[in-house]
Parts: C-alpha cells; sequence; structure tokens
C-alpha cells in the first residue's frame, strides 16, 4: 500500500492527537443493529425463520417496519471506525458525521460481502475458479469493486480463499476449491481486481482475505468445527494462497471461526503475528469474523469477554467484527497493563493506512451521480456475467452426443430450479435485483427453444405426477433442472447427505423411465455425490450457481452456441462418506486399487466420481510428443494438444508434478500450471509450460523450504487422473 510522505506524516500526527479511546474507536465494526420495530424481539424473528413459523419473503416483509440503531451517536463521539452497509444516502449521512462531527473527523471504513459481485452477480467462486482463468477472476472482482464502491461501499469481505476438500462442507461454494495453486491464482487474480485500478477513486476498494486460516479443514465437513493439522501441511496448502495475495497487496485479513490445532484463530498468536504480520508482512489490518472474538470464550480458551479481548488484540487482532468487546473492556486492558498502548497504536496506524490508501479523507462522499451510475446495469457488465457463467459451465456427460440440443427439438423443460430466477444467484450476495436474473427457463425462452416447462418437482417437497406424464409424453427431450437451494449452500449449510436432495433422483428415475432422452442440468454449490446419475442420465451439465445470467449461459452451452470449457476446481466424491477427497493426497503405503489390502472402501473403492481438473466438451482432444528438458532454474515441459473432433473447443492442459522420494511424503501429484487453448477442428498446438525450481520444494514442520535432488514425475494433461508423464532426474 503505497501512501506519500505527507500521508504517513498525517497517519503518524493522528494516532499522536487520539485518546485512548478513539483508538479503541478505529478498532471497532459495527452492524447497523436491528432494534425492535416489531411485536417481538429480533433474536425470536429470527429463530421463527429458522424453524420456518415465517417464510423468507414475510420475514423480508416485516423487516421493512424494522427500526435501526445507525449507531450516530457512537460515532460523532469516535467509538466506530467502520460499518457494515449498503445504503449509499446513509453512508453519506454516517461518513458526514464521522468526517464533520466527530473531533479528529477519520471516515469509516464501509465494509460489505460482496463475494462474487455486487448487483452484477456473477458465478460462485467454486464455479468460476473451473475457468481456470485469471484475467477473468479479476476482471469480474474489478467489476464488483466498481459497482459497490459507488454504493459507498470501500471494503469487501472478500476473496474467500480457504482451501476445501470436503463437500459435505456448504462454504465450499464461496472459495476456489481444493488446490492451493488453483486458489493462489484466484486469490492474486481477485486482489488485483479489486484493489488495483487508481484510475480513480470509485475504481477500487479494500480486498479482504479470508477465512485465515485453515478454516476449510473443519473436521467432518462440519461447519464452525475444530481444525487440526501438522504444521508442515499447513506451509504446504493452507497458508499459500494467504502469503501470495498479501504479497500482491491485500488490504485486510479477516481471522476465521475455527480453532486450529488447539488455539482459535481470533486469537492465535503464531498465525496472525508470526505468519501473517512478521512472514509475510501484511501491510493492513486484521478484523475477526462476526463475533469470533466473544465465540473464545465458548472455545474456551477465554473466560470472558474482556479476556477474549486481550488476547486477540495481544496476539495481532487489529478490529472487532460485531462485539463491541474491543470497546468495553480494551481501556480497562490496557490500564490494568494487560495490554499495552503500543498494541493498540499498531493496529490503528494500520486501519488508518488503509482508510487513507482508498482516498477517504479527500473523497469519503458518494456523488448523487455516482450512486446512480449502474441503477441499470451497463451492457458491459451484463456481458462480463455471461462470459464468466458460459466459462464456468462443465460438460460432465454426453453419452451418444446427445448434446448439443437441435433449436427445433421439442424439449419438456423440467424442475422447479429452471423458473426461479432467485436461484441462480448463489450464496452470499446481497445487492442484486431480481429483473436482472435470468432463470434456465427463461433463458430459453431468450434463445427461441421449442419448450414447454412442467415444475414436477425440486430440491423441497413431492413430485406432481401428472405434470411427469405430461412432461414424458410431450417433449422428444426432457431437461431435468436439478440441483440444491442456495439456502442449502454456504456458511451453516454443512450436508450429511450430498445427493441430490429431495425426490429429485426419483424424478429422474421416472423420467428416463420413458425411454427418451434426458439432460441433467444441475444447479449447486457443492460437489454432489452423483453416481447413480452418472449411471444413469445420459447427460450431465454441471451449472453450479451461475449469477445473473445464468439462464442465457446455459441456453448458450445446450444449444451449441458456446461449447462448455470449464473444469472442475473441487473433486466429485461418489459419496459423502469418501469426504474429505481430493487429488493431491500422499501416497500412503497402501494405494488405492483393485486388491483388498490397500486404502480403499468395500461399497466405494477409491477413486473418486470426477476429478479435479475434469471436464468434457462438445469436441475431443488428443495429447502426444510430451517432452521435459531440465535448465538450471525450471524444467520447460512441452506438449502437443490436437482437436481430434468436429467442432473448435478450448482445452485446459494442466501441468503437475510429483515428488517421488523425499524427506516428508509427497501428494501424488500437485498442479504447477495450466494454460487454455483454443482449437479448430484437426488444429494442434503445441504447449509449453515452465516449471522454476523453486517452485518444486516444500516446506517441514519448522517451515524450512526443502527442494531435494531427485526423481521428479512431470504430468501434462486434461484432468488430475488423465495425461502424459514424463519422470526426469532433477537436481536444485
Ligand atoms: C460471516 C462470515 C464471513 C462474513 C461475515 C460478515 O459469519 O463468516 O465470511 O464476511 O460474517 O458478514
Amino acid at each position: 500500500m503505497m501512501l506519500s510522505k505527507q500521508q504517513e506524516a498525517k497517519i503518524q500526527s493522528l494516532i499522536k492527537e487520539m485518546t485512548l479511546e478513539e483508538k479503541i474507536g478505529q478498532m471497532n465494526l459495527a452492524s447497523v443493529s436491528i432494534v425492535g420495530g416489531f411485536d417481538v424481539p429480533f433474536e425470536e424473528l429470527i429463530e421463527m425463520v429458522g424453524d420456518g413459523r415465517i417464510s423468507n419473503e414475510e420475514f423480508g416483509k416485516i423487516m421493512q417496519s424494522a427500526e435501526q440503531d445507525f449507531h450516530e451517536d457512537e460515532i460523532r463521539e469516535g467509538k466506530i471506525g467502520a460499518l457494515m452497509l449498503q445504503d449509499p444516502i446513509k453512508a453519506n449521512k454516517l461518513q458526514k458525521i464521522a468526517v464533520e462531527e466527530s473531533r479528529l473527523g477519520i471516515p469509516l471504513l464501509i465494509g460489505l460481502d460482496v463475494i462474487h459481485g455486487f448487483k452484477t452477480v456473477y458465478p460462485i467462486a467454486i464455479a468460476e475458479a473451473g475457468a481456470f482463468e485469471p484475467e477473468l477472476f479479476e476482471k469480474t472482482a474489478r467489476m464488483a469493486a466498481k459497482e459497490s464502491r459507488s454504493k459507498g461501499v470501500t471494503w469487501h469481505f472478500a476473496p474467500m480463499i480457504d482451501v476445501a476438500r470436503d463437500a459435505r462442507w456448504g462454504r465450499v461454494s464461496e472459495g476456489p476449491g481444493e488446490d492451493p495453486f488453483l486458489v493462489t491464482e484466484f486469490a492474486k487474480a481477485k486482489v488485483r481486481g479489486l484493489q488495483n485500478d487508481h484510475t480513480s477513486t470509485e475504481h477500487y476498494v479494500a480486498a479482504c482475505l479470508k477465512h485465515y486460516v485453515a478454516y476449510g479443514a473443519c473436521e467432518a465437513g462440519r461447519d464452525y468445527n475444530t481444525t487440526s493439522m501438522s504444521r508442515s501441511l499447513l506451509h504446504n496448502t493452507y497458508l499459500p494462497p494467504f502469503e501470495a495475495a498479501v504479497k500482491e497487496g491485500a488490504a485486510s485479513v479477516m481471522a476465521s471461526f475455527n480453532d486450529l490445532n488447539g488455539i482459535p484463530c481470533s486469537v492465535n498468536q503464531f498465525t496472525l503475528r508470526t505468519m501473517l504480520k512478521e512472514t509475510f508482512d501484511l501491510d493492513g489490518f486484521v478484523v475477526s469474523d462476526a463475533n469470533g472474538i466473544r465465540e473464545c470464550v465458548n472455545h474456551g480458551i477465554a473466560s470472558d469477554d474482556a479476556e477474549a479481548g486481550q488476547q486477540a488484540v495481544n496476539a495481532g487482532m487489529d478490529m472487532d467484527m460485531g462485539t463491541g468487546i474491543f470497546s468495553k473492556h480494551l481501556k480497562d486492558c490496557v490500564k490494568a497493563e494487560k495490554v499495552s498502548e503500543s498494541a493498540m497504536d499498531e493496529a490503528v496506524e494500520r486501519i488508518l493506512r488503509v482508510k487513507m490508501w482508498l482516498g477517504l479523507f479527500d473523497n469519503p462522499y458518494v456523488s448523487e451521480e455516482t450512486m446512480h451510475r449502474y441503477d441499470v446495469l451497463p451492457k458491459e457488465n451484463i456481458e462480463l456475467a455471461l462470459e464468466a457463467a458460459k466459462k464456468s459451465i462443465v460438460l460432465l456427460k454426453n453419452e451418444n452426443e446427445i448434446l448439443p440440443l437441435k433449436k427445433e427439438t421439442k424439449i419438456s423443460l423440467v424442475g422447479t430450479l429452471a423458473d426461479n430466477p432467485e436461484e441462480v444467484i448463489g450464496a452470499w450476495a446481497m445487492s442484486w435485483n431480481i429483473e436482472d436474473c435470468v432463470s434456465v427457463k427463461q433463458g430459453l425462452e431468450h434463445a427461441g427453444a421449442n419448450f414447454t416447462y412442467y415444475p414436477c418437482g425440486g430440491p423441497e417437497g413431492g413430485l406432481n405426477e401428472a405434470e411427469i406424464q405430461d412432461a414424458i409424453r410431450e417433449g422428444d427431450v426432457i431437461v431435468a433442472v436439478v440441483g440444491e437451494l442456495v439456502s442449502m449452500t454456504g456458511e451453516a449449510a454443512s450436508k450429511a447427505d450430498i445427493s441430490l436432495p429431495g425426490e429429485q433422483r426419483k424424478l429422474l428415475e421416472r423420467l428416463l423411465a420413458s425411454g427418451k432422452p434426458v439432460v441433467a442440468v444441475l444447479m449447486n454449490g457443492r460437489p454432489l455425490a452423483l453416481e447413480w446419475e452418472q449411471g444413469h442420465v445420459p447427460a450431465i451439465l454441471e451449472g453450479w450457481h451461475l449469477g445473473v445470467q445464468m439462464g442465457n449461459a446455459i441456453a448458450s452451452v445446450l444449444f451449441g452456441e458456446t461449447n462448455p470449457s470449464g473444469r472442475l476446481a473441487s473433486t466429485f466424491p461418489k459419496a459423502a462418506g469418501q469426504c474429505p477427497i481430493y487429488y493431491n493426497h500422499p501416497n500412503t503405503g497402501r494405494p488405492g486399487s483393485k486388491s483388498k489390502f490397500t486404502s480403499r472402501y468395500l461399497d466405494a473403492g477409491f477413486e473418486p466420481l470426477y476429478p479435479f481438473g475434469y471436464g468434457l466438451s462438445y469436441t475431443t482432444f488428443s495429447y502426444r510428443d510430451l517432452s521435459v528438458k531440465e535448465e538450471p532454474d525450471r524444467l520447460i515441459a512441452t506438449v502437443n494438444v490436437t482437436n481430434t473432433g468436429t467442432v473448435e473447443g478450448t482445452e485446459t492442459v494442466q501441468l503437475y508434478m510429483r515428488d517421488v522420494t523425499a524427506s516428508i511424503v509427497r501428494p501424488i501429484k500437485e498442479l504447477k500450471g495450466f494454460q487454455k487453448v483454443t482449437l479448430k477442428p484437426g488444429e494442434t498446438a503445441k504447449v509449453v509450460m515452465e516449471l522454476a525450481k523453486s517452485q518444486m520444494g516444500f516446506y517441514d514442520d519448522e517451515r524450512n523450504y526443502r527442494l531435494e535432488d531427485g526423481i521428479f514425475q512431470i504430468f501434462m494433461g486434461a484432468n488430475a487422473r488423465k495425461g502424459m508423464m514424463q519422470e526426469v532426474e532433477v537436481t536444485f
């Protein structure tokens, strides 16, 4: 974060002027609190939604009458440094209080969960990562930065970069998958997209890397659950995306809820201070997750709020999200010398540096013109959302080339998810308008398809037999949109059963019994256990939750205007019982095979349903002539890829390596590069990828980075299970 000398000097002079209360105020992130306006307490209202006594729609209507506390007085007294809000008019009012009425006039940071788009919502991360395209990741993030900044939001609680290997965890949907290399490329690109367009202060926001760290390793895929692992696994798998994104300039980091090897991440000195601030050299600040500091009492590491607050600051936490613990207890902690004021000064300096870097001291307000800039989505934003959606779709199966369909084909479109525009959005999107959302049904209408829609059933509730009969009778091809509701994904949405929810499999059985071709289009936020579907449904498209342009993207792929090129950023298991399952695993002493005494399941074998990096195309590709040359500081891997099919297509060539023998067992494969090539039928491309020797090592428990001479296997191929391999003897 480059600041001028004058800016640095202003920060130092402000800190000198600040009272202890004002310093603590900067470390306090508040959310707009609901203080009433209904005949039951707000907590009761939340329970009523949770247990279904009122629907989401009813809850939304009631909330319109809610009385909200925007903390005006505390802002005026300098007791709040940041706020969660997405209302530009309110943001201007509160900024005005902070800047013109508080003693020192320090502007507020306005933060929000903008995870995959603000108003123009694009694919959820697990989908977008499957495009294997950092340029795309960067462009969509920049679009979100511009849209949200125009509404006064200057800080995104994004990107979420938790490596996740367990599909039972609902938050798999929010992150870029299981592979540290792909997650790292995604993380860096998102930071660039959010932070790097300084042509105007209206074009960039502060990123917030989350959830730091190893939250995706929650035991049994159960959200908020404990995490424990070797230090070497932490250094080799979970820390690298954060290290790289901090070095890319990320302005902030959010500590995660989980305890890690016995110490909750909100009060973990090793991860926060030793690794993040000292080793990775974070320039910005660390914020807790919502209520994370208070939850250290539940964890059993702090006896009360005050102790939790004291532990957090001493571990390197700079800002408290939502508990008010810093506001209430830090002054006494300083007086009792349990927290040094210098720790506060460090926290405040980090926070003020981000505010200064954002230009908030000079431009704290949003102009009338700016705040309405995106009231109507610009064409280029819609086109970018469509591009991202198309590139995220994965063709999982296409028996007898049922797909693509002809426009004139008489289609029965089946499944309630097909006609629900809200369901295209995915978890963690909160600033969109339903009229901007294109459902699958609307997408087929826009494409001029010849179809009739039959709800028949969906993720909840039963099946409508009469509609199923009609669908079977009328259509020549049946397109069944099945999957998960958005509410079944994201935070607090872990599932023990990750097969198609409700009676959707039964629906597919009924449709298949007709003998007519059935195409399943999936709308989901996690890898699902689709072994039965893979065995029975002739064509399967993974559509994820693709954002506002989902319907048009799906139609474009269904009718062949787009040849699907998406790949899986997460392994798909055959069954939940295989989770966690991921490609870059150690070999074990008895690697899984057909024989009994090997690492496998009696009822599910050892292989996943679909491997990491997997995805089909309407064409086919062949790989030939792999060669690997060693140079003093790198390997150069070359392979010829040919389009052996009849239509143009894009292949994502993946480069993996394996350190066959090392002082710590190493994964059987590690992704080290990828390149997309678009080829016409019959065309061949020579794909060359370099692997720096410095990237071929690994960390031990003491974080010594080891480069050990020996045999390495280099793979280039279509996914983690399919490709060519060459062994090379490497010396470092
Ligand atoms: C949530 C999430 C975090 C989010 C925060 C603020 O609990 O864990 O990802 O940014 O609260 O909404």
